[in-house]
């Protein structure tokens, strides 16, 4: 299988084909009691993304964290800050989440009113731009702005909670925008987000994600141990 990503940090090469699969462990599931550690551990055991759900109670229906937290974690990692913006009309909060330190700003098409405005807005504020699609959503609706992004987030569950089981089919869509991606050559990641765990891992690798939150699988236990396990399954995917 061949995945062309776009190129952020730890690129590896795979014969004559650019392969890099990221984990990005989701810190909604972290203990917040103790949340820096948690994201040093997970540094230290080789996690190359955070990735930090922000939720508004109105796209989605609960509330976790917002700038305050964000700005506050930021000294405790350089591992680049993966934000996914499960908020309505995220266009508003573009330029504070850079400020607070957010190197990609992921937001959800569902949510932009205008969202060929809201990704050059984020291209624009020096982040890398993600679009998310609800499980629900179909991927054209992705066609005509894949170039403004460097990342598709194709939710594997509904968003707004953790601990969910994944949708099978959304594995369909992963495939296809994989597909889309390579037969027009754009180098693009894609993330998966929802219900990922080491024993289905490989079935959103075979799809053609190459970037994978995980929370509930990551958090729950020994995280670093948990981090180490997932790298390894990517090892092993990439050895195949
Ligand atoms: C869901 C969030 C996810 C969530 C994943 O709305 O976007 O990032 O934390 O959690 P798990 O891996 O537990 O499904
Ligand atoms: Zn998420």
């Amino acid at each position: 299988m061949t995945i062309t990503v776009c190129s952020m940090r730890n690129r590896k090469i795979k014969g004559d084909t650019d392969f890099m699969i990221i984990l990005a462990p989701s810190i909604l599931a972290a203990d917040f009691k103790r949340l820096g550690q948690q994201i040093r551990d997970v540094d230290q055991a080789g996690a190359q993304y955070i990735h930090i759900d922000v939720m508004d109670g109105n796209f989605v229906p609960c509330i976790s964290f917002g700038m305050p937290v964000i700005s506050s974690i930021r000294s405790r990692t350089e591992k680049v800050f993966d934000v996914h913006m499960m908020v309505a009309d995220p266009d508003r909060y573009v330029d504070v989440m850079r400020e607070c330190g957010a190197d990609i700003i992921t937001v959800h098409a569902e949510a932009c009113r205008h969202l060929d405005h809201t990704l050059r807005k984020i291209r624009g504020s020096g982040a890398k731009v993600g679009i998310a699609l609800n499980p629900g959503t179909a991927v054209r609706v992705v066609e005509h702005v894949l170039e403004l992004a460097d990342m598709v987030l194709v939710m594997t569950v509904n968003p707004g909670f953790g601990g969910q089981e994944m949708i099978p089919y959304t594995l369909e869509k992963v495939r296809t925008i994989r597909r889309m991606c390579d037969d027009r050559k754009i180098p693009m990641d894609i993330q998966v987000d929802g219900g990922v765990d080491l024993n289905n891992i490989h079935r959103f690798l075979e799809a053609g994600a190459n970037v994978i939150v995980t929370g509930t699988a990551v958090f729950r236990g020994d995280a670093a141990a948990n981090t180490r396990a997932f790298l390894k399954k990517f090892e092993e995917f990439e050895r195949q």
